[in-house]
């Protein structure tokens, strides 16, 4: 009996975390060079030259803090 408790509670976590890993959670990825572009937000915070804005709890996120957590490929 205990055992098919557990099998029951690891196939629910692994479901979880297929869920959490297809959805793709975290931050994007940088999908564009950087050279040139180092002041993400005059971008970013207007949507200037169609740049997807960023959400709302990035208006106080300077620019040098970005790629903390968006992975810049350089
Ligand atoms: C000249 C305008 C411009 C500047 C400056 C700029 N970007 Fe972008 N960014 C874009 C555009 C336009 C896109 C949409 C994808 C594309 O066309 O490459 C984009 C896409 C992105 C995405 C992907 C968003 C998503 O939904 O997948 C991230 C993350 C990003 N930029 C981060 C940065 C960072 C960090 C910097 C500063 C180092 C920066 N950008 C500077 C215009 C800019
Ligand atoms: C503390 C981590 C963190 C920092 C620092 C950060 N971001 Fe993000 N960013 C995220 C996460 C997580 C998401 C995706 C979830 C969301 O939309 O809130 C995201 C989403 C984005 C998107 C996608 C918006 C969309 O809807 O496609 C852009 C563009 C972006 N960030 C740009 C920037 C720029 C530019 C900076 C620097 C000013 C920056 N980020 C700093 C964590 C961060």
């Amino acid at each position: 009996m205990r055992y098919r408790i557990l099998a029951v509670a690891l196939a629910g976590l692994l479901a979880a975390a297929f869920v959490v890993a297809a959805c793709g959670v975290g931050p994007p990825a940088v999908p564009h060079a950087v050279s040139g572009r180092t002041d993400c937000r005059s971008c970013h915070a207007t949507g200037a030259g169609d740049a997807p804005r960023f959400p709302q709890d990035h208006r106080s996120r300077g620019n040098n803090g970005c790629d903390d957590c968006h992975f810049v490929e350089r």
